[in-house]
């Protein structure tokens, strides 16, 4: 069985969208994953297929109705009844590589777009339904979020990446940034590569990338970096020694 996305959408043309090319339209067109763009409003009521009403309070823009988005939910889901409900907003917790590793795990996911001002909070309740943002931006939909979700998990499915080593080495893998890489040529405009990589000796530059990714950490990203200090030593203060590939 292929891992499954179902997206309920305004906007289904927007899918696959990027996701048709390069690993994930691959992977797409082998049957390693399935996508269905599911359109919104044909759960809309009435001749206008209406699918969103003012807010109950006052204030700017439109709600999608509970009824309207249950029904989608309720129409995704049945054929698919073990996937989870994730909407897409910047009102979610923040997504993160552990959140595409899990849902990864999984059989697949039905993904809720919101347009307008949101979704009315009941049928989230009811649903049960998880909600992720990709970051503190507000897009204009959920549209592209749900694809950067997508991306983020199809390309850890079992052959999507092929045999490389890289999902295993690559940024967040440890908790830490990647260290920088380098190709040819060994001299670029007045650059050269940093000598330790041309020096052959593999646990040298194992131990230079370590610190290159620690130090990266450290000053880019010092929430990251207080998450992994804290998770190596119960005390923040004390670094500990690592082995460097970091599965100390
Ligand atoms: N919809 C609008 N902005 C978003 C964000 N930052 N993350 C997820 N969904 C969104």
């Amino acid at each position: 069985m292929s891992w499954r996305a179902v997206v309920l959408t305004l906007f289904p043309e927007m899918f696959p969208g990027p996701l048709g090319q390069s690993l994930a339209g691959r992977a797409l067109k082998d049957g390693i994953w399935s996508l269905q763009a599911h359109d919104l409003r044909e759960h809309g009521l009435g001749r206008h297929r209406t699918v969103d009403d003012t807010p109950f309070g006052g204030g700017a823009g439109m709600v999608m109705r509970p009824d309207v988005v249950d029904a989608a939910i309720a129409h995704a889901s049945a054929d698919a009844p073990d996937l989870p409900v994730v909407y897409l907003t910047p009102r979610g917790r923040r997504l993160d590589q552990a959140d595409a590793r899990r849902l990864a795990a999984g059989p697949g996911i039905v993904l809720l777009c919101g347009r307008y001002e949101g979704v009315d909070e009941r049928v989230l309740e009811a649903r049960q339904v998880e909600q992720l943002s990709i970051g503190d931006y507000v897009l204009s939909g959920g549209e592209p979020a749900a694809l950067v979700l997508l991306d983020a998990c199809v390309r850890l499915l079992p052959g999507v990446m092929g045999s490389d080593d890289s999902a295993g080495e690559e940024s967040f893998s440890d908790g830490l940034l990647e260290y920088p890489h380098y190709t040819k040529p060994a001299e670029w405009q007045g650059r050269s590569v940093p000598p330790i990589l041309l020096s052959g000796h593999h646990a040298s530059i194992a131990a230079w990338r370590r610190t290159q990714s620690e130090d990266a950490t450290r000053t880019r990203r010092p929430d990251l970096w207080a998450a992994h200090a804290g998770a190596a030593s119960p005390d923040h203060r004390i670094r500990l020694p690592v082995s460097p590939r970091g599965h100390n």
